[in-house]
């Protein structure tokens, strides 16, 4: 069930009665109460149109309006506003046909092919903070549109080519050549990287040999592209032990790295040049991009090919946008790095409009994301000032959600243990990520992330445990609850509605990539359970049995959403806790 839809359509007809057919539909949902649930707010503008009284407007469209058994009524208040009072029984039949349904009532119909571009990590390096963001974001985002019928190509675009690896494949080789085994040289490639940083700028025969399988590799030399592809291997295995520790959806399937594009490189170029897009300067060819001029007028730089003829990460997106368009037949692309990139992607996407890489109306959205912070405000670090690795931060947070485990249940076996600390932690982790506005700074706080309140993974997690304990407690499960619905209590009216809410905060999701509002959601939807819970007794001796039967379905319809609204954003849920 998707309210605002249903509602912005019947006003749309409404306007088209009184001949306004054309104008805005701004419907949203009221946030006072006895304003009704959701107010059409479009009279005033079109007064000022038409130059008419916005109250006189008002009137007409709730008389034209058909909201028959939807609402059971509509006032004008204010300068003109429409205040729509949805009907208990409407909101009680629907809860009734979304809890009898698996998908509780989502329609699926929505049937873009969206590319989503997310994790992408670089492979001479571990994975960092920045690449966690981009994982847990793009990955909910992903399975939200989804959920919702998109054919979703997910593609993680993995730095795996660059002159970087010149260095890194020379190291590589004397490691070999000293009989070590590849996966134990680059078990830490942290430290790798950086002993083959300090030969390379201190050591001239390696310097020199690593500019040498710098030209060996772009010339596909054979023993020098199987080194790399031990490499890349290696490192890609890498990122999966932490996808796979993460809960994330990726997969060999879905690496579509740098180097996939290197045959499209020279094409890139040739095609913007015969375009006449690119120009050379000083040997290299480059893009003047005069919409994004400074304020002197002068146009920013767009490189595309290096004077030695190297290419660049732009050119590499260039050929990405063509490949997706053109091979992927992609409506929509969205991508997920941190925000220091989005020069470099408004750039990107108008060179790549100009050379006509996009089919018409196909979306380019970069999706930025703040840095996360210490609690100290600086950019996340080790006490010793390193850039803190994935995998110590994981086990970390498994390690600690232990402790919190054992301390509320001191005799819980081991297996349980081991299920809940695994559970807990990482979902804490997720969760903290999740929850914030992707587009500022957050701050990443052990005790605040893994507390039982608030709005975090942890007191979702136990709100799950708490529904499926009351069906216990009833003998019945969540499917198989029966009988009709029927709201009368004002809190199981607020309950109703926010649960018949979820297409609308999943639609958010899916249009602005901003799975925070999933999260509020959520989290709304645990505390009005919490209080529903509290107010309307279900299980005692004397409720009535058809009241028991109604209350039951909104409990099951809380915990179905629940379920997927976890499931969505990959946090992991528990029967008990
Ligand atoms: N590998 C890049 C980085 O670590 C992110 C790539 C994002 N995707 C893209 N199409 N450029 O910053």
């Amino acid at each position: 069930m998707h309210i605002q839809q249903l509602l912005v359509s019947r006003f749309e007809d409404a306007l088209q009665a009184i001949d306004c057919a054309g104008s805005p539909v701004p419907v949203a949902k009221s946030n006072k109460p006895g304003f009704g649930e959701y107010q059409f707010n479009g009279a005033m503008a079109l007064a000022k149109k038409l130059k008419q009284n916005p109250r006189e407007i008002a009137q007409k469209v709730v008389d034209a309006v058909n909201l028959d058994g939807i609402a059971e009524k509509l006032e004008v208040a204010g300068p003109g506003f429409i205040n729509i009072h949805l009907s208990n029984a409407w909101l009680s039949q629907q809860v009734q046909v979304a809890v009898a349904d698996e998908r509780v009532g989502i329609n699926a119909q929505a049937e873009q092919k969206v590319v989503v571009d997310y994790s992408s990590p670089n492979l001479a390096k571990e994975m960092h903070v920045g690449h966690l963001r981009s994982t847990i974001i793009g990955d909910a985002v992903a399975k939200c549109l989804e959920f919702l019928g998109h054919n979703v190509v997910r593609q993680n675009h993995m730095g795996d080519w660059g002159t970087q690896f010149g260095m890194l494949l020379a190291h590589l080789q004397d490691k070999l050549a000293q009989n070590e085994v590849a996966e134990t040289a680059l078990s830490d490639l942290e430290d790798f990287y950086r002993e083959a940083k300090v030969r390379f700028d201190q050591d001239e025969n390696f310097a020199n040999k690593a500019r040498e399988y710098v030209v060996k590799l772009q010339s596909g030399d054979e023993n020098c592209l199987a080194l790399w592809q031990n490499f890349i291997d290696i490192s890609i295995s890498h990122s999966e032990e932490l996808y796979q520790k993460l809960g994330v959806s990726l997969t060999r399937n879905d690496v579509m790295g740098e180097s996939a594009y290197n045959n499209d490189l020279s094409v890139v170029v040739k095609e913007l040049s015969e375009k006449g897009i690119v120009v050379e300067d000083a040997g290299a060819k480059v893009v003047f991009i005069e919409e994004l001029a400074d304020k002197n007028g002068k146009p920013a730089v767009y490189i595309v090919q290096k004077s030695g003829g190297g290419y660049l990460y732009a050119t590499t997106d260039l050929a990405a946008i063509r490949y997706r368009s053109q091979q992927l037949d992609a409506n929509r692309t969205l991508i997920f790095t941190d925000a220091r990139q989005a020069l470099h992607f408004k750039q990107t996407e108008i060179v790549a409009r100009k050379a006509g890489f996009f089919k018409e109306n196909e979306a380019y959205q970069h999706c930025p994301f703040g840095m996360m912070l210490g609690k100290d405000n600086k950019p996340f670090k080790t006490r010793s000032g390193d850039t803190v690795k994935l995998i110590d931060l994981l086990d970390e947070a498994v390690e600690r959600a232990e402790q919190l485990v054992l301390s509320r249940n001191p005799d819980m076996s081991g297996e349980q243990v081991k299920e809940m600390k695994e559970k807990i932690g990482i979902g804490a982790v997720k969760y903290s990520d999740l929850s914030k506005n992707r587009t500022t700074d957050y701050v990443f706080d052990w005790d605040s992330m893994l507390s039982f309140e608030g709005n975090t993974a942890p007191y979702l997690q136990y709100a799950y445990t708490r529904t499926q304990s009351l069906f216990n407690n009833a003998g019945v499960s969540t499917d198989s609850v029966k009988g009709s619905v029927a709201i009368e209590h004002d809190i199981e009216k607020s309950l109703a509605l926010h649960l018949l809410q979820f297409q609308d905060a999943l639609e958010i999701v899916a249009k602005d990539a901003t799975p925070h509002v999933l999260c509020s959601y959520m989290y709304e939807l645990a505390s009005l359970y919490s209080r529903f819970y509290e107010a309307c007794p279900i299980l005692k001796s004397d409720v009535a049995p058809e009241q028991k039967a109604s209350r039951l379905q909104l409990c099951a319809l809380s915990a179905k959403t629940l379920k997927i609204g976890l499931d969505l954003l990959g946090i992991p849920t528990l029967l008990k806790m």
